[in-house]
């Protein structure tokens, strides 16, 4: 059998601050993280060449999928939907084998589909710049699962920077990378429950928000003084945490080009509080997790990451805390996907 001829690497990434606020225009602080997918891949020299066949580590059934891809409704194993999604997105007519490896938790808010999807579309030889390979990842998620994701996770999987948090505008999809300052580290931990119900519900606020710029405009230009003219609690609630964290995002920015950790974490801490009052996307098993990271000494804030209804916290934490004491993955922000051409 012919030998393995590329591999390309996909990380996973971990949002700091700017919470379901992407699909709004927003901006968001993520990284991309030390753990991710890697998919070996040979290209077919044995006239089979309108099959993509893929094995994963983290899977027991083997995705075969039929190109050219059409619906991937239905499809099984369910992980094949993603790749599915990317090779029908890029029109890939041409098969191959990979053989996934991955360091990132599944549905954990790390991102692993995203990961998932970016590893896939490089492996299928994709030949674009880092946020067309967003864009067409994004859509793909869109097609696999249905769910009205925003551009946060595939642009921070696609564009990370080594040592750098990147302020993503997900308005104009303008990145700049921000040093993380010394001495600090990152940590994802999971609650133990991994993300449910979250495909409806994350449709559901973002219709609720769409709602609330029916009534006040845009919200990325919007003041919690206009919430005022929303009659609905509902829709007033949702809007005031959109509105509150695109500001604590211009803060952080702020504490991060002056090295204040403690600001940073406050803001982290106020976040969840809004996520899980405002936004109502926290369970109780986050908020405990929540609570006990934050009385760990030497924890800046903690808050629950990605879409919510399950799976991780982030923590920023001084690097000379024990890794032990925090618990979960110690993270560190790292370069973006890459493919290797191997001898
Ligand atoms: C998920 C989505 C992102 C973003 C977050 C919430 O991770 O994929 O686009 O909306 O939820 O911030």
């Amino acid at each position: 059998m012919a030998a393995f001829t590329r591999r390309v690497f996909a990380p996973g990434r971990v949002n700091l601050l700017g919470e379901h606020v992407d699909y709004l225009g927003g901006s968001v602080l993520p990284m991309a993280v030390n753990l991710g997918t890697t998919i070996d891949v040979r290209y077919r020299t044995d006239g089979v060449s309108d099959v993509v066949h893929l094995r994963s580590d983290v899977e027991s059934d083997p995705a075969n999928i039929q190109l050219p891809v059409g619906n991937t409704a239905g499809m099984l194993p369910p992980w094949s939907r993603y790749a599915a999604a990317v090779l029908g997105e890029l029109n890939t007519t041409a098969g191959f084998d990979g053989e996934i490896t991955t360091t990132l938790p599944v549905g954990a808010g790390l991102s692993s589909s995203a990961s998932l999807e970016v590893a896939v579309a490089l492996a299928a030889g994709f030949d674009g710049d880092r946020s067309d390979l967003a864009k067409l990842c994004q859509r793909a998620e869109h097609r696999a699962t249905g769910v009205p994701c925003g551009i946060m996770d595939q642009l921070a999987i696609t564009s990370g920077v080594a040592g750098s948090v990147l302020l993503i505008d997900c308005n104009d999809l303008s990145i700049k990378p921000l040093d993380l300052p010394d001495g600090v580290a990152v940590h994802a931990v999971h609650c133990g429950v991994d993300r449910r119900l979250v495909g409806s519900e994350y449709a559901d606020r973002r219709r609720e928000c769409e709602a609330a710029e029916a009534t006040i405009g845009p919200l990325r230009e919007a003041r919690l003084s206009d919430l005022s003219q929303i009659s609905d609690p509902t829709i007033r609630s949702r809007a005031r945490h959109v509105i509150s964290e695109m500001e604590r995002v211009r803060a952080a920015v702020g504490a991060i080009e002056t090295g204040d950790m403690t600001r940073f974490g406050q803001l982290m801490n106020e976040c969840h509080v809004s996520l899980r009052d405002d936004f109502e996307v926290s369970i109780p098993e986050l908020d405990q997790l929540v609570d006990r990271l934050r009385r760990v000494p030497g924890v800046y804030g903690a808050r629950l990451t990605g879409a919510g209804f399950g799976g991780c916290a982030v923590a920023l934490v001084d690097q000379s805390v024990s890794p032990e004491s925090v618990g979960g993955w110690r993270l560190s922000p790292s370069a973006g996907a890459q493919v290797i051409d191997l001898p």
